[in-house]
């Protein structure tokens, strides 16, 4: 037994998940016709629907129950205190602060940071305006068309979601890149048709160690060289963002184009900061403080709504329902907007590095399941992919469905047709087909009863299968922020239900050791016996075979 399985609502809910597992999803709607209003709720332009799950009133108060147990509410005052909450790293959270609009004293750790956050923010918003008006000048005096930001995990992802999601906010003239994979592929194809003359690199890293991030960053800095005159015209084409200034001081960036990130602000957690600084440059200083004002009105929700209110409290406990008494092993995140096509992405790393780990804060191995295995992609692809599993799989895959109910450029034979696919998965997913109903279709087509008993068991929907819709207006800045902010907060109540420090992520360091010992033999080139027999024979296959010609890329 655990501190989470010792709970009192722990062993009520395993016994009502014994009552009500076998329950379909169509007998709880035929019961209540007020299943819609009694399960969804509203803030600003969003609509959260969750009335399309395997709960009754009773599962939805023993969950709550749950967390009231498991004190999430007193987690929340130390995130929001700046306590350091990051345990194991001995940090405070307050990615919360970087988008407060910082009326009162906000604290990490003790030491006041709100007078720094918008200290940072408005050099950020300085540079980005500076490019965007075409008065940043490169060292040939022309200005600045291309934007590269190159940074891996939080300083890659949201930034990247971010400026493809708000891309018709975007200004046209700009083009704006991402660059993350070590794999020259990535920066070639993205340096390949680029004018360093009139290109800026971003190098994006919080502790600037990053290995991908800087092979790529020596890349870059070699090719702006080509051109460059004198590396005193660097500064003219190459900031960085770091919590690591004299690494990037020393990597040759001026110490004015340096932005500082801070140790209370997680990788995963960092668009909001100067980590963000390509979102400000694609959409504007004025979008970006929509967007950060969306994110605050959902950490104001979070900070004060009751719990039985409170969408990233709700989205949580239905999570860890499914998680830990259904089974459920993984949750599908499916947009139905193309713009958000990187969200899903973006959401894997926000909640795999936040919750995937099986030790709590105790130090103790867990004894219940964590984190589930988030993927996705558009919804409207995904229906010609891997929806055939969530119909009729034998794996039980909640899935989060999100849409706007106006496009950007509003062409109703578009919209229409996609809105009608939301409502539809979320409804035969819900509902399913029974065996009658199949019977009484192909009856009706005309089959013969021989033709209809073979077809039947294949064309039979189980449903019962459990979504979340969120529709909101338009995809526009304020709702993108209030959207990821509540996918943080629930991420951050998981955590806690699990007694899991949400804010860490030591299972990603024995791979980057291991890689540096490994690249270390490769450069050595001689036949290795160190490792196991796999290993090692992958490693002098690839020595025996790798290209003799291999140029050191700069
Ligand atoms: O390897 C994981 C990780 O540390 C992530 O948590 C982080 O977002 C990413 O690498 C990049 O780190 P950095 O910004 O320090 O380069």
């Amino acid at each position: 037994m655990s501190r989470l399985t010792d709970l009192p609502a722990w062993e009520q809910l395993q016994q009502h998940y014994e009552t009500i597992k076998d329950v379909h999803m169509r007998e709880l709607f035929a019961q209540d016709q007020t299943r819609f209003e009694r399960f969804s709720k509203t803030f600003n332009e969003i609509l959260f629907d969750f009335s399309k799950n395997r709960i009754d009133q009773h599962s939805l108060d023993l969950l709550l129950q749950l967390a009231e147990q498991s004190d999430v509410t007193g987690w929340r005052e130390k995130m929001f205190a700046g306590e350091p909450i990051n345990h194991t790293e001995g940090r405070a959270v307050q990615h919360t602060a970087l988008r407060s609009p910082c009326a009162q004293p906000i604290y990490a750790d003790g030491v006041r940071i709100d007078l720094e956050i918008k200290q940072e923010l408005a050099r950020v918003k300085a540079l980005a305006e500076r490019v965007r008006t075409r008065q940043w000048l490169g060292h040939s005096n022309q200005p600045i068309t291309d934007v590269v930001n190159i940074g891996i995990g939080g300083s890659h992802l949201g930034p990247l979601m971010v400026t493809e999601a708000l891309r018709p906010y975007s200004i046209h003239d700009l083009h704006i890149h991402y660059v993350s994979n070590i794999d020259e592929n990535h920066i070639n194809n993205s340096l390949e048709s680029l004018n360093p003359d009139t290109t800026l690199i971003i190098i994006a890293s919080k502790s600037f160690t990053t290995q991908d991030t800087m092979v790529n960053a020596q890349t870059a800095k070699s090719w702006l060289m080509k051109k460059l005159k004198s590396e005193l015209d660097l500064p003219k084409h190459l900031v960085a963002v770091t919590s690591n200034a004299e690494a990037a001081v020393q990597f040759g960036i001026a110490r004015e184009n340096i932005f500082k990130m801070w140790d209370w602000v997680g990788g995963r957690y960092s668009l909001w900061s100067a980590i963000g600084l390509s979102i400000v440059i694609s959409i504007g200083s004025e979008n970006f403080d929509a967007l950060l004002a969306g994110a605050h009105d959902v950490d104001e929700h979070f900070k004060s709504a009751p719990l039985a209110e409170n969408i990233p409290v709700i989205m949580a406990l239905l999570g860890v329902w499914y998680n830990n008494f259904f089974g459920s092993e993984s949750i599908a995140v499916l947009p139905y907007d193309q713009n958000m096509h990187r969200f899903p992405a973006y959401l894997q790393q926000a909640d795999m590095e936040s919750n995937g780990k099986s030790c709590d804060r105790d130090g103790k191995d867990v004894d219940y399941t964590t984190g589930p295995i988030l993927f996705g992609e558009i919804g409207i692809a995904s229906q010609h992919a891997f929806y055939q599993l969530l119909h009729q799989g034998t794996k039980l895959v909640p899935a989060d469905m999100l849409a706007p109910i106006a496009n950007f450029h509003c062409i109703a034979t578009h919209h229409r047709a996609l809105m009608s696919n939301v409502f539809a998965q979320a409804e035969a997913l819900m509902n399913g087909k029974t065996a009658e109903e199949v019977h009484a279709e192909l009856t009706r087509q005309g089959m013969s009863e021989s033709e209809i008993d073979m077809l039947l068991p294949y064309k039979v929907f189980p449903g019962n299968r459990p979504t979340n819709t969120f529709l909101f207006y338009t995809l526009n800045p304020r709702t993108l922020g209030s959207l990821i902010a509540f996918y943080e907060h629930k991420i951050f109540v998981q955590g806690v239900i699990w007694n899991l420090d949400s804010f860490d992520q030591w299972g990603v360091e024995l791979g980057k050791v291991l890689a540096t010992n490994i690249l270390n033999e490769i450069n050595i080139g001689k036949e290795v016996s160190n490792h196991d027999c796999s290993t090692n024979g992958l490693i002098n296959y690839y020595l025996k075979r790798k290209p003799k010609s291999e140029s050191n890329g700069s």
